[in-house]
C-alpha cells in the first residue's frame, strides 16, 4: 500500500457534487475574472479571519508582495523575517529593493525566535514578517510588542496557516496585513494558483486592490503602477465551496498529529512536534535526530511512504540571496532544522490504518 504525503482526490470525492456544480455555474455565467464569486470569497475570508477586509490575489507570493508594496516598503528598507521558510517570504522583500534581514528560529516551534528580533533592528528596519510555519502561529504577542516599540509594520506570512489561532484570534488578524496562499496543497487549496491578503486597515485594502489591477480603481484610469494579480472566478467559486469545511478539516489534521505523536513518542531518534488545538498542521514535521534523515526518507520511500523535506536549505544560504553575504553558521537553528526535518503524510482523510502503517515502517527502519 502506498501512502502519499497528500491526497487531493480523497478530499475531492467528499465534495465532488458541490465543486462540479460551482464550476458549471461559473462557466454558465462566464464570470471568469472578478465578479460575484471573488467578491463573495473576500467577504467569506474576512469573516472567517475576523478582519474587516480581504483582497483576493493570484498567489500567496503576491499577497506578501502587495502587502509590502502597499506599506511603502522599498529601496533602502530592511525587513526582518525567518530564514526557515519557503523562498517567497524573502524573495518579495528583495523584489521590492529592500533587504531581507534574517533572525534565527526557535527550535521547538520552527518559527522566528522573538527574543532575537530586537538585536536585528536598525534605523532602516521597516517591518517584520513572522511566518506561521507548518500551521502554527508565531509568538505574535512579543512580535507585536517589539513592532510597536520600534514603529514597525507586521505582515503575517500565514500562507500555511489558514484557520490557525493565537490567543483566540485567527491568523491573518494578528498584524497589519495577513498573507494566505491557496496553492492546491494548502489546508484551503484552490484548483490552481490563488492567494488573499487580509487587513483591518481600509487604506491598505484600497491600495492592494489598486495594485492588483494595474494601479486602477476605475478601468482605464490608472493612477499608479501596479501589476495583474487577480484571482479568477473559478478558483473563488471552488474556495467558497471548500471554506465551510475548513474548520472540520483542520481539526482532523490536528487529530492525525495527535495520533502520530502517540505512536512515535517512544522512538528515540525522532522528535515529534508539540500538538495544541491552535495548530492546523499544514505539515506534520518531525526531526530525525540520528543524522540519517535522508537515509530514513529513502527507506520509507521503498516502503511506499512518501515524505518531504520542508526545507532542505535555509534562505540565507540560497544562491539567489548570496549578495546578502550571510555565512554558514549564521543561523544555527535554521541550518540544523534543514538537516533534520522530515514531513510525514498528513491530510484530513488520512486513515488510522495508514498512520499505523507509517509508524510500522518507521519502527522497522534500519537507520537508527
Ligand atoms: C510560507 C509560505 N510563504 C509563501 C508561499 C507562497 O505562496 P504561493 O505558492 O501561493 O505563491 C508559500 C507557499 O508555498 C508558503 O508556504
Amino acid at each position: 500500500m502506498k501512502i502519499p504525503i497528500l491526497d487531493l482526490r480523497a478530499q475531492y470525492k467528499t465534495i465532488k457534487k458541490d465543486i462540479n456544480d460551482a464550476i458549471k455555474t461559473v462557466i454558465s455565467e462566464t464570470s471568469f475574472i472578478g465578479g460575484i464569486h471573488v467578491a463573495e470569497l473576500e467577504k467569506n475570508i474576512a469573516l472567517f479571519c475576523g478582519t474587516k477586509y480581504a483582497v483576493a490575489l493570484n498567489s500567496g507570493t503576491d499577497a506578501l508582495y502587495l502587502a509590502l508594496w502597499a506599506l511603502g516598503i522599498g529601496k533602502g528598507d530592511e525587513v526582518i523575517t525567518s530564514p526557515f521558510s519557503f523562498f517567497a517570504t524573502a524573495e518579495v522583500i528583495a523584489k521590492l529593493g529592500a533587504k531581507p534581514v534574517f533572525v534565527d528560529i526557535d527550535p521547538a516551534t520552527f518559527n522566528i525566535n522573538p527574543h532575537l528580533i530586537e538585536s536585528a533592528i536598525t534605523k532602516k528596519t521597516k517591518a517584520i514578517i513572522p511566518v506561521h510555519l507548518f500551521g502554527l502561529a508565531a509568538e505574535m504577542n512579543l512580535i507585536n510588542k517589539i513592532a510597536k516599540k520600534y514603529n514597525l509594520f507586521v505582515i503575517e506570512d500565514a500562507c500555511q496557516a489558514i484557520g490557525a489561532t493565537y490567543n483566540g484570534k485567527k491568523a491573518g488578524n494578528l498584524g497589519d496585513i495577513g498573507a494566505f496562499s491557496f496553492f492546491p496543497s494548502k489546508n484551503l487549496g484552490a484548483y490552481g494558483d490563488g492567494g488573499i491578503a487580509t487587513t483591518n486597515n481600509e487604506e491598505l485594502a484600497i491600495k492592494m486592490r489598486m495594485l492588483r489591477n494595474h494601479g486602477s480603481k476605475i478601468k482605464y484610469y490608472n493612477d499608479v503602477i501596479g501589476v495583474s494579480s487577480r484571482l479568477d472566478g473559478l478558483q473563488a467559486a471552488i474556495l467558497n465551496v471548500k471554506l465551510p469545511h475548513l474548520t472540520k478539516w483542520n481539526k482532523l489534521r490536528n487529530k492525525v498529529a495527535i495520533t502520530y505523536n502517540k505512536h512515535l513518542k517512544n522512538i528515540s531518534w525522532i522528535k515529534t512536534p508539540e500538538v495544541n488545538p491552535n495548530h492546523v498542521f499544514h505539515q506534520y514535521t518531525v526531526r530525525i535526530t540520528n543524522g540519517m534523515r535522508d537515509e530514513v526518507r529513502k527507506y520509507l520511500a521503498v516502503k511506499g511512504i512518501q515524505t518531504m523535506v520542508y526545507y532542505p536549505n535555509p534562505l540565507h544560504l540560497l544562491k539567489a540571496l548570496s549578495y546578502l553575504r550571510y555565512k554558514k553558521g549564521a543561523f544555527p537553528e535554521a541550518e540544523k532544522a534543514c538537516e533534520e526535518v522530515l514531513s510525514l503524510p498528513i491530510y484530513p482523510e488520512l486513515s488510522q490504518k495508514s498512520i499505523l502503517l507509517v509508524k510500522k515502517a518507521i519502527s522497522s527502519c534500519v537507520y537508527k
